[in-house]
């Protein structure tokens, strides 16, 4: 079976390379020219861990290739995945243009047993119109819609061990060959759900906004801890042991970015408004996440006794998550810029290194460790949760910093490692231990 996928970002690169990985002949379409060299030259654009070598090894095995000619996939192919980005428009509501960009350019090559698969986060009802919009072009293709679940930095893994393959099918033939296509899961016994377009395309957008809504309520009984004296992580462990709730997506932190929460839940959101229906949970989940950014640099600027002027703040981590080089929607970018603007000079070390990143803040210095990036500061602020902050050697810091002031806004540490050496400890959830 020849599998074509439109769009290499994130999500269709991780899934073309992973379908040749099952074994079928797989093209990756992207508009980007330099992006498709690199990929045909092995150069992965994305920090996703593993990738390189699956992309290499399938490439060197002949069943996957890059093109930039969108003909080049689409005459061969069984299976068009559509796997462009939905971004957030201005008003909240999602970007289709790329979606229908890409099908517009495949139709005209389009091999007329293909089954056309829209992977995309799309709203409800989109691949419907889609269907409705080959018809008109007098291409009468099955349509399919299946979401992925891929988390950056885990998204090789979340790929091969999903919980789960939704598949939003019109006929027979499309569950038929769908289901070819995940076999090397079934092994795996991963459960597939053949549903409508609808339920597919609700299911995307339900789960993202429900994890958006877990992360937001332990921060929010992240406050509550604080003033009541409960400890977060504890409470979060105890919750957790229910299985009805399950303990992931219960760690607090600054609160929820990258590409996905905050454009499905205001996706979602816009969706119901236009259909009348209203999601107060939805957007209450919006509103706590988005005031929760100042929250935090309350919590810093009250760390530091409210004056930040001539502060040296070193900051461990600024893209929006561990493993991965993505910024989008990051807190760092908004809490960053607060304490520059309260007179404080940050500098910055993070693992990924990120592009993104460097662009965003290029005119602030940089490190290429957490230990350099500590000397002489004021105050060190974790953002990011990579798992090398979780084995600082907090004694050699201290030799480090001017004060010993550790602002850990993941509760990577516990209070009594603090302590032991001779930090004081503002962190999520937890009481502050000043230097008792
Ligand atoms: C998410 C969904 O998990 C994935 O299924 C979907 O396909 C794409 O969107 P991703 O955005 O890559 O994946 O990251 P994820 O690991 O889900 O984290 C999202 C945000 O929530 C990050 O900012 C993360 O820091 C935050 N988070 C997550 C928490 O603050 N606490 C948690 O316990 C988990």
């Amino acid at each position: 079976m020849n599998i074509a996928v439109i769009g290499t970002g994130y999500v269709g690169l991780v899934s073309g390379v992973c379908f040749a990985e099952f074994g079928f002949n797989v093209v990756c379409v992207d508009n980007d020219v330099s992006k498709i060299l690199n990929l045909q030259k092995g150069l992965v654009p994305i920090y996703e861990p593993g990738l390189d070598k699956i992309l290499s090894k399938n490439s060197e095995a002949g069943r996957l290739k890059f093109t930039s000619k969108i003909a080049e996939a689409i005459v061969t192919a069984d299976i068009i995945f559509i796997a462009v980005g939905t971004p957030s428009k201005s008003d909240g509501s999602a970007d289709l243009s790329y979606v229908y960009n890409a099908i517009e350019e495949m139709s005209a090559y389009v091999n007329h047993n293909a089954i056309l698969v829209i992977k995309s986060t799309v709203p409800v009802g989109t691949t419907r119109k889609i269907k409705q919009f080959l018809i008109n072009k007098g291409i009468n293709i099955d349509v399919a819609f299946n979401p992925e679940f891929l988390k950056e930095g885990a998204a090789v893994d979340d790929f091969m061990h999903p919980d789960r393959v939704i598949l939003g099918i019109e006929s027979k033939k499309a569950q038929k060959a769908l289901f070819n296509v995940y076999r090397p899961l079934y092994v795996f016994n991963i459960p597939f759900v053949f549903t409508d377009w609808e339920t597919a395309e609700l299911s995307k957008y339900a789960s993202n906004a429900f994890l958006a809504m877990k992360v937001t309520f332990i921060n929010e009984m992240a406050d509550l801890c604080e003033s009541c004296g409960a400890d977060i992580n504890e409470v979060a462990l105890a919750m957790g042991l229910d299985k009805r709730i399950g303990s992931k997506f219960l760690q607090a932190g600054p609160g929820y970015g990258g590409s996905c929460f905050p454009k499905d839940t205001s996706a979602l959101n816009d969706f119901a408004d236009k259909l009348g229906v209203q999601l107060p949970l939805v957007q209450e989940t919006i509103k706590s996440n988005n005031k929760r950014r100042k929250k935090m640099v309350e919590k810093i600027l009250s760390a530091c006794n409210y004056d930040l002027k001539g502060k040296n703040i070193s900051v461990l981590g600024v893209t929006f998550k561990a493993n991965t080089d993505d910024m989008r929607d990051s807190p760092s970018v908004e809490i960053i810029n607060e304490l520059i603007s309260r007179g404080a000079y940050v500098r910055i070390y993070d693992p990924s290194f990120s592009k993104q990143a460097k662009e965003i803040f290029d005119n602030l210095e940089w490190s290429n460790n957490a230990y350099d990036n500590c000397n002489n500061a004021d105050a060190v602020v974790i953002l990011t949760d990579w798992s090398e902050f979780r084995a600082l050697n907090l004694h050699e810091l201290n030799k480090r910093v001017k004060s010993p002031l550790l602002i850990d806004l993941r509760n990577i540490y516990t209070l009594s490692d603090v302590k032991e050496a001779g930090f004081s400890y503002c962190s999520v959830g937890r009481a502050f231990r000043g230097n008792e």
